[in-house]
């Protein structure tokens, strides 16, 4: 809901639960005015009527107080805006108009030619902000244009939590005080990169996972980005992001031309950091992920098994083996194309390996259909081996800077997806591939990141980093628009590609390469914080765990660890004992009659993994899941009862796994014993409210 005050100057955006406000001073100053708990347009107004602090020598009357810091003037925070032309630097802007238009209000300004609009959506209680740049004037460079700058009211003692990671160990939640100062977190590798989601969340006055105030700001950014976390000498904090790490020059905008910052969504909510990971997962089920009300399938996927070294009848004996199991999406991953013996070799040929596939991947796929599966493949369009026909072709099509070295990661470049005919080329492969033989499933990998970001010829080259993105958006919405049966996974090396504006265009993601059923708890403990179940693909893989650890594991472990996402199977299933395949089996069965639940559910932490006893829950109307793993059980210490979250405290429940009939009230506040103990122990429990 969007009200507008008297004068037109005062605008407040309300969801369910949340209110944003904004407003105009008279010399077009516009000021943050609130973000929190629902106000009515009156409160914003008293809030509009409030002074500005005075102005002394050091000290800035607009620090803090605005919603997007342009470069210049009396301003000395980190500005969201940064441009210059031939003669000048910074902006000095004047309000033209406001705009509504749907549920989206628009607030136009001015700077000589340059044309500046902030965008604003309220979808649930997320507000959804962007801004974009339209020039009609003289060629404008742009340093840094941010999505949004967010503004938290005044309060004591701030936490700030986010994301860290790097390959294998991504999305691992940490929670620091913040201090006086920058935080500043990002990627500068031309993706989303391992080190970051591209998520913050702030609260305050002793918030705690069911309660009190949490605010959270996500980039929809698959590129390089920025996030700033500033604690202002007054003791305010903003935050503001968008796309680029530097401000050395994001684009030049030559008369008649215009730029789209991503969005970048923020989120209150005053039920903890639970309430808020409730909150930005029905909103993406909603808005930002296709299809989110239709369950993601089981998957096999033999990489983990076969590596490079795969075959048809291998891949059909595996498929033989998953379908068996109850697998529904049988995907073959690299290594059936072109030359890719290895990674040395085949990138950027796309077309079936003659000597695997003799008559390409058709048979196969028939295969995998008539045993009851979709059939889905891994490509990774964006990148080339030396050692391939395209690069022979058109050496000149990856990122390079003249007379220097082509840094070779993986044993790859990367293409320069800017260039149209990179773009078409993509498009021409793909489009055959998919028609070639039916395909209902892409894994769209991206494994290294840009060194050498140069494209020779080219009078403003840097803009190869944002327009990459914006190449790799197209193609996947392309091809979406022509073969709309086929789903997609982002993958990059595990979890570097994970982002709202990714996310819009794929069905589900690579969480991580790391299957470790134990490390795995607390990737997906952080991942949990932004994104939801529905989109986080986990495998079952083998004992000991081949990639990275040796760590031996059982089959429940395993599966209960994983079945807190998009189930998958990733182990030689041709090593498995039939003990082992049977029991898999009901693994799967028991699955497929919780996935509703995981996939489509609210998501309660219970207990964050730890050491000891960790536990998930899922409800969907009357419908509960638990999900339970004891890392390792102390003598004499019996793991204590879950207490559950989301249930009626007057209703009955009963445990499908005992039977037994329990009180609302009782598992609310005494808990749901496990059962578990020893150590790696696992569990999954099921309630239905009678
Ligand atoms: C990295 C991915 O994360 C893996 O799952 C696998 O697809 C390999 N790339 C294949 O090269």
């Amino acid at each position: 809901m969007l009200e507008i005050g008297g004068d037109g100057r005062t605008w407040l955006l309300s969801g369910p639960t949340s209110s944003y406000a904004l407003s105009l001073t008279e010399d077009d100053s516009l000021l943050h005015l609130h973000w929190g708990p629902r106000i009515e347009l009156a409160d914003a107004e008293e809030l509009a009527g409030r002074p500005l602090p005075p102005y002394r020598g050091f000290e800035s009357q607009l620090d803090g107080q605005e919603e997007y810091p342009v470069e210049g003037g009396p301003r000395f925070v980190r500005p969201a805006l940064s441009v210059r032309t031939d003669e000048v630097r910074g902006t000095e802007w004047a309000f033209h108009a406001y705009e509504v238009e749907d549920d989206e209000l628009r607030l136009r300004f001015t700077d000589h030619g340059l044309g500046i609009t902030l965008h604003y959506r309220m979808r649930h209680d997320v507000v959804e902000r962007w801004v974009t740049l339209a020039n009609e004037g003289p060629v404008v460079e742009v340093l840094r244009a941010d999505s949004a700058t967010w503004t938290l009211p005044l309060r004591e003692d701030w936490r700030l939590s986010l994301l860290h990671g790097r390959w294998a160990a991504e999305s691992r939640l940490v929670r620091t005080d913040l201090t006086y100062g920058e935080k500043v977190i990002g990627s500068r590798r031309g993706h989303t990169g391992h080190q970051h989601l591209p998520w913050v969340a702030l609260d305050t006055e002793g918030a705690t996972e069911e309660r009190g105030e949490v605010y959270g700001c996500a980039l929809g950014w698959s590129g390089s980005w920025r996030i700033c976390v500033a604690q202002l000498p007054d003791a305010r904090v903003q935050i503001t992001g968008g796309a680029g790490y530097d401000d050395s020059g994001l684009l030049r905008l030559a008369t008649g031309e215009s730029y789209t910052t991503p969005v970048f969504a923020g989120l209150w909510s005053d039920g903890g950091h639970g309430g808020a990971s409730r909150a930005w997962h029905a909103y993406q089920r909603e808005y930002v992920i296709p299809d989110a009300d239709r369950d993601r399938p089981v998957l096999y996927n033999s990489w983990e098994a076969t590596e490079f070294d795969i075959s048809e009848d291998q891949q059909r004996e595996l498929a033989r083996r998953a379908a068996a199991m109850g697998v529904e999406l049988f995907v073959v991953d690299d290594g059936w194309f072109g030359k890719r013996t290895s990674d040395r070799a085949g990138l950027g040929d796309w077309t079936p390996n003659p000597d695997r596939f003799p008559a390409g991947l058709k048979p196969l796929a028939d295969d995998v259909h008539a045993l009851g599966m979709q059939f889905g493949i891994w490509v990774e369009p964006e990148m080339v081996n030396p050692d391939s026909d395209l690069y022979r072709a058109h050496p000149d099509w990856v990122q390079f800077q003249p007379g220097r070295k082509r840094t070779e990661l993986r044993n790859q470049l990367v293409l320069n997806l800017a260039r149209g005919d990179v773009q078409e080329y993509l498009w021409e492969k793909l489009d055959d591939l998919l028609s070639s033989a039916p395909v209902d499933y892409v894994k769209w990998d991206f494994n290294r990141a840009f060194t050498d970001a140069g494209w020779p010829g080219e009078p403003y080259p840097q803009k190869l980093w944002v327009e990459h993105v914006h190449a790799f958006y197209k193609l996947l919405d392309r091809l979406r628009a022509a073969h709309p049966g086929v789903a997609f996974e982002s993958c990059s090396g595990g979890g570097g590609r994970i982002d709202l504006g990714v996310m819009a265009r794929t069905d589900q993601v690579w969480t991580s390469d790391n299957t470790d059923p134990l490390d795995r708890l607390a990737i997906q403990h952080g991942f949990s914080q932004i994104h939801p179940a529905r989109v986080m693909a986990a495998w079952v893989t083998d004992s000991p765990n081949t990639q990275l650890n040796g760590r031996v594991s059982s089959l429940r472990l395993r599966f209960v660890s994983a079945m807190a996402g998009v189930l998958g199977v990733g182990g030689d299933l041709t090593t498995w004992s039939e003990e082992e395949l049977a029991e898999a089996r009901e693994w799967v069965g028991l699955y497929k009659e919780i996935r509703p639940v995981v996939q489509r559910g609210d998501l309660y932490r219970l207990r964050p993994p730890a050491g000891g006893l960790s536990a998930v829950q899922y409800v969907l109307g009357d419908e509960v899941v638990v999900l339970a793993w004891l890392q390792a059980q102390h003598y004499g210490e019996p793991a204590a009862p879950l207490r559950l979250r989301g249930l009626d405290s007057a209703e009955s429940y009963e445990c499908r796994e005992t039977g037994e009939v329990h009180r609302g009230a009782v598992l609310l506040h005494h808990g749901l014993p496990t059962g578990l103990r020893g150590d790696f122990d696992a569990t999954v429990i099921r309630l239905r409210r009678i």
